[in-house]
């Protein structure tokens, strides 16, 4: 099997969120490995996914879990060498699964060499110049600080240089500075050396703070949008069937700057807002949070695509959410101030459900129905647990489960050499979740959403379709129809509650036509001009495809 040429793929795409570090260890040293994750790949594609994402691999420090890259065109020697990777690659290829790398750009790590040069380099030099340095460190007063927790300016000092450096991260993660044409050349140069050698999708991380300026919040300036425009050109010119995902955590209004006229910037980007109101309408019982983001979400250009996703390996982020809808979501789900950081929430999607399989069921129906491309992250087909009491965002990046045998089945290291530990708590634990029991089990969690994710795939309404939010009376019940010229609609009905609850549904748009249940193929009363009544189980919902024709 090789790739279709479509240039679209990601409208079509589930893209499934991996780290090679937390896959499958080969060498016994305690952490993951490219050989390791390629052995992985039919259970990668047994998900029914079609592309995987894989978080930084680069040499680093590992202060940011990678983040913190010290070289570009090469491999953390923990996870494997260059060859690895391209063998990674193409294997990924073989079964039609696209690859979707990082592209972190806006920092390095103060260990590369490039800090290193600069650093010691004579002021206003070329090579001093890599980095935006001041002698004071009350420049771009308005900027916020975004790991709250642990930094105290956007500045620190270099003593080697006699200055202070810029970081919109950590302390050690200096930006590069993007006015510097000297930089985009060598940026430019790091984002074809991995799509020379076949990477098929960037995320751009941290990609509205490339550039600042007096008198701003250093954020989305149109300097910056130059630079993708330059990126974007560069990758046009060159490659066929590549893809930028920009991460941009903004309100959608501000987010679409960065698809540009839809031909010039990022095809994707993800949906920030969409994340936490999903889990606030779950407890609340209530569609309004929802229906109204997706209110306030603007059409996009039909080359453009958002990435939406419940959880992924940062905290969720509660920075687009009100203080007291950030109050009310620690109260709801980080009760224990341990589960919080940087204002967010460091848990994973299971035990904020607290494991109730139809609260998941019914977080992962919307993901995987909702307009956009639905990211997954590892382990959370299984529903994993996390460990809150490790350090950063660490406990959500444990250990994938695979077996009940010794470290999960992910590496034959004594337990206490792991990167991390694997979660052994009674629920959660590798023993209780794991890959092996739930392949057994026909209704087991995975094969559910293997099943979910396939019938997903059958209908391209959900990658490419429009959306029709319906608003019957009762607030507990989201409903919308997805619909796409030449397919038959898909009307969607989820029920928040924990309880039983009546829907009406004004459907007369759709009259004639007879809904059929998709999971399980029954065929309902066809739609008249009359309301349209329903009931749904707690937390229960449908996926009805709206035929025509008498059944
Ligand atoms: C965004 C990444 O998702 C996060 O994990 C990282 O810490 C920051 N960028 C800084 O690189």
């Amino acid at each position: 099997m090789t790739l279709v040429d479509e240039p679209l793929w990601y409208k079509d795409a589930v893209v499934y969120q991996a780290h090679v570090r937390a896959f499958l260890d080969t060498t016994g040293d305690g952490v993951g490995d490219f050989p390791g994750l390629m052995r992985k790949l039919d259970y990668v594609k047994s998900l029914g996914v079609t592309a995987i994402w894989i978080l930084p691999f680069y040499p680093s420090p590992l202060k940011d879990d990678g983040y913190d890259i010290s070289n570009y065109q090469n491999v953390h020697p923990a996870y494997g060498t260059l060859r690895e990777f391209r063998a990674f690659l193409d294997a990924a290829h073989a079964r039609g699964l696209r690859v979707i790398t990082e592209l972190v750009i806006n920092h390095t790590s103060d260990q590369h060499p490039w800090f290193d040069a600069a650093r010691r380099a004579k002021p206003g030099s070329n090579k001093r110049d890599f980095y935006v340095w001041s002698d004071t460190d009350t420049r771009y007063p308005d900027v916020r600080i975004i790991f709250s927790d642990t930094e105290h300016s956007n500045w620190s000092w270099d003593p080697i240089a006699g200055q202070y450096y810029w970081h919109r991260f950590f302390h050690h993660q200096p930006d590069l500075n993007f006015d510097n044409p000297q930089v985009r050349k060598v940026v430019a140069r790091v984002m074809r050396f991995w799509l020379d050698m076949g990477v098929d999708g960037m995320r751009l991380d941290a990609v509205p703070y490339l550039i600042e300026r007096d008198g701003t919040q250093c954020a989305n300036l149109p300097e910056t949008h130059a630079v993708l425009r330059e990126l974007r050109a560069e990758l046009d010119a060159k490659y066929k069937n590549r893809m930028f995902l920009a991460e941009a955590n903004l309100w959608p209004s501000d987010v679409i700057q960065y698809f540009g006229n839809g031909e010039n910037e990022c095809h994707m980007a993800f949906h920030f807002p969409l994340m936490p109101r999903l889990f606030m309408a779950l407890r609340q019982g209530d569609r309004h949070p929802i229906s109204e983001i997706l209110s306030q979400t603007p059409e996009i250009p039909s080359t453009c695509q958002w990435a939406i996703f419940l959880r992924n390996h940062d905290e969720l982020t509660l920075e687009m959410v009100t203080d007291e809808e950030r109050d009310y979501m620690h109260q709801a789900y980080a009760h224990d101030p341990q589960m919080r950081i940087n204002g967010g929430i460091r848990r994973r999607l299971a035990p904020m459900m607290e494991n109730n399989r139809q609260r998941i069921e019914l977080m992962n129906a919307l993901l995987l129905s909702l307009p956009g491309t639905p990211v997954l992250y590892y382990g959370d087909e299984i529903g994993m647990g996390d460990n809150v009491y490790l350090g950063d965002r660490n406990g959500v990046r444990t250990p994938m489960q695979w077996t009940p045998d010794r470290n999960g089945g992910f590496s034959m290291a004594d337990p206490a050499r792991l990167y991390a530990p694997v979660i052994m708590d009674p629920v959660y634990g590798y023993q209780a979740v794991n890959v092996e029991a739930q392949e057994r089990l026909p209704f087991s969690l995975l094969n559910w959403m293997r099943r979910m994710i396939a019938l997903r795939q059958q209908h391209r309404v959900f990658g490419r379709g429009g959306i029709d939010i319906l608003r019957p009376e009762n607030r507990p019940i989201f409903s919308f129809v997805r619909t796409l010229d030449g397919e038959a609609p898909v009307l969607v009905v989820a029920n928040l509650a924990s309880t039983v609850q009546p829907v009406t549904l004004d459907l007369s748009n759709y009259t004639g036509r007879t809904p059929v249940e998709m999971t399980g193929g029954t065929t309902l009363p066809p739609i008249t001009t009359a309301p349209y009544f329903l009931t749904l189980a707690p937390y229960g919902f449908y996926w009805l495809r709206l035929e025509t024709g008498a059944r």
